[in-house]
């Protein structure tokens, strides 16, 4: 639920140009990021710090050196329901493990108390109220061992974590981060060159720095990221006739104010996934009217860069173009 509705946000703030945005809306976005910082944040301290002794995938019997994290969980949900009652009681044993405060009498018989480590409490903190939230990882056998046991509560509730969503969302996600990662980066770049600068020596920055740009984010999460447009100002951005459908697709969405969400093809390996680029009124500098939007020198000088430009005429909130978008399945 939490990631198709922060995929509608994502959606949201994309379509930039802020159509009657409700009040409602802002107080989603600050509890999705909230809760983004806990699962990002919390799940990754507790794989880094925790893990060495905790760790879900250590075989039940051998070699092991401490309780699964889950185990915790169950048993600190047993005695504590409340997430401040939780997070309070794990972050006051981590600072001071001692005999009296022990919830897991067989693991303390098994591997002998928690060795007292020096952790930063606010890390912690964030560990349990990830714990707390979201089901995390568990070893396969710790279900049936809980039954037995005659644990009373579910031992592992929470939102679900990312891998057992459906495969399509987690996908989806993916494909979104990537765009949403290359468009922040040439978007920052291009502000910060137009506001030092102006407009014209930003062209020349989109037409030099544009794709190494993209190629770079491209290899570094391992995809291929492509923005292509049917009216491209660089042939080589020219859509082919699958991408020039889903544009067409796009443009309807966006033309009748409707939820925008990404298409996905999976294609063997690969998923295809591609997402409207839309307009905002910085863009008119560069595509707009050239009679009202764009300054003369701007003209004269995308006319010698790109003789063949047909990426001008835009208003805001058209459909630009699409993020064009391929990754394997599997990573
Ligand atoms: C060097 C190994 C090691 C590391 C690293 C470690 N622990 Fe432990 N921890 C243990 C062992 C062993 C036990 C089981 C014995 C016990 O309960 O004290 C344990 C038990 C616990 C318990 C249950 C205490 C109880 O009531 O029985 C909590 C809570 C806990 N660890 C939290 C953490 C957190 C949070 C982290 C990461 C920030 C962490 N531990 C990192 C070894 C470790
Ligand atoms: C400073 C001028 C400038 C601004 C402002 C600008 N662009 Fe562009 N845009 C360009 C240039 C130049 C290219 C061609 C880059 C290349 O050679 O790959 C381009 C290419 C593109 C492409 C790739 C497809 C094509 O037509 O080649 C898309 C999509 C695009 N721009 C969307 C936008 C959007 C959306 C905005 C506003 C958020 C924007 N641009 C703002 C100059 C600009």
């Amino acid at each position: 639920m939490k990631y198709f509705f922060s995929l509608a946000l994502l959606g949201l703030l994309l379509t930039t140009a802020c159509k009657n945005q409700k009040k409602e809306t802002y107080t989603s976005v600050d509890e999705s990021e909230k809760d983004m910082a806990i699962f990002e944040d919390g799940k990754a301290l507790m794989e880094n710090k925790c893990y060495l002794c905790h760790s879900p995938s250590a075989p039940q019997h051998e070699g092991r050196i401490g309780p699964p994290m889950i185990a915790i969980k169950a048993h600190y949900l047993e005695k504590y329901d409340s997430e401040a009652a939780f997070v309070e009681a794990i972050s006051d044993f981590v600072k001071g493990p001692t005999e009296d405060k022990v919830l897991l009498k067989g693991a303390v018989r098994r591997f002998g108390l928690m060795p007292q480590q020096v952790f930063d409490d606010d890390e912690v903190r964030k560990i349990a109220a990830y714990m707390y939230a979201y089901e995390i990882e568990e070893p396969e056998w710790f279900e049936a061992h809980w039954n037995e046991r005659g644990g009373k509560h579910k031992h592992n509730p929470g939102k679900k974590h990312k891998k057992q969503h459906g495969k399509k969302q987690n996908h989806s996600e993916m494909g979104m981060k990537y765009a949403m990662e290359t468009k922040k980066v040439l978007g920052a770049n291009l502000m910060g060159k137009i506001q030092q600068e102006g407009v014209l020596q930003a062209v020349k920055f989109c037409n030099e720095q544009a794709y190494p740009l993209t190629d770079s984010l491209a290899q570094k999460l391992n995809a291929k990221i492509k923005r292509v447009s049917d009216k491209p100002r660089n042939v080589a951005n020219a859509a082919n006739e699958e991408e020039l459908a889903h544009i067409a697709h796009f443009k309807e969405v966006v033309a009748a104010d409707d939820k925008v969400e990404p298409i996905m093809v999976q294609k063997g390996e690969e998923v295809h996934f591609y997402y409207p680029i839309v307009t905002n009124s910085m863009c008119l500098n560069c595509h707009g009217n050239k009679q009202s939007n764009i300054e003369p020198k701007v003209l004269t000088t995308l006319a010698e860069l790109y003789p063949k430009d047909r990426a001008t005429g835009y208003d805001i909130n058209e459909v630009r173009g699409i993020w064009s978008i391929a990754f394997t399945a599997n990573q």
